[in-house]
C-alpha cells in the first residue's frame, strides 16, 4: 500500500534511510488491518504503536540535530511538528484499541498518510530546498 517514491528522497542518505523504516511500519499496519485470521489484534496494534515511537524519538532527534547543523532558520516550527506527532501518538487511549481494532487501525493509517503528504513531502522538502541553497 505505502510505496517508496522518488518524490519523497530528501538526497540525505541517513534521514531517507530512516524514512524508508516509516514506510515499512505503515505496511506492517496495513497488513495488520487486511489480516482476517488475527482475531484479537491489540498486541500486534500496541506493538505498532510502540515500534513507531522508538522511531519517532530516533528518527526526529537525528533529523533535528541534522537542521542544526545546516543552520536551518524554521528549526523550531519543524521540531514543533515533531513534538506534536510524538504527542498525538502518546496520548493515545489504549483501551480504546480494544473495542475497536481495525478501526483504530485506520486511524493509525491515516495518521501515516498525514505525515507522507504532510511532514516528508512539505516540511521536510521544505529543508531539502534550504539546504540545496548551501551548496
Ligand atoms: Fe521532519
Amino acid at each position: 500500500m505505502f510505496d517508496w517514491k522518488k518524490e519523497y528522497e530528501t538526497g540525505i542518505e541517513t534521514i531517507d534511510e530512516k524514512h524508508k523504516e516509516l514506510f515499512k511500519i505503515a505496511n506492517e499496519a496495513y497488513a495488520l488491518l487486511k489480516n482476517d485470521l488475527i482475531l484479537d489484534k491489540y498486541d500486534k496494534v500496541v506493538e505498532i504503536i510502540n515500534k513507531l515511537l522508538d522511531y519517532c524519538e530516533y528518527h526526529f532527534s537525528t533529523e533535528e540535530k541534522h537542521l542544526l547543523d545546516i543552520g536551518y532558520k524554521k528549526f523550531l516550527s519543524h521540531k514543533v511538528q515533531h513534538e506534536e506527532f510524538i504527542r498525538n501518538l502518546r496520548d493515545e487511549n489504549l483501551e480504546k484499541i480494544d473495542q475497536n481494532q481495525d478501526e483504530y487501525i485506520m486511524k493509525i493509517l491515516e495518521f501515516f498518510v498525514k505525515w507522507i503528504s504532510g511532514h516528508i513531502l512539505d516540511r521536510d522538502m521544505d529543508y531539502v530546498k534550504y539546504e540545496r541553497t548551501l551548496k
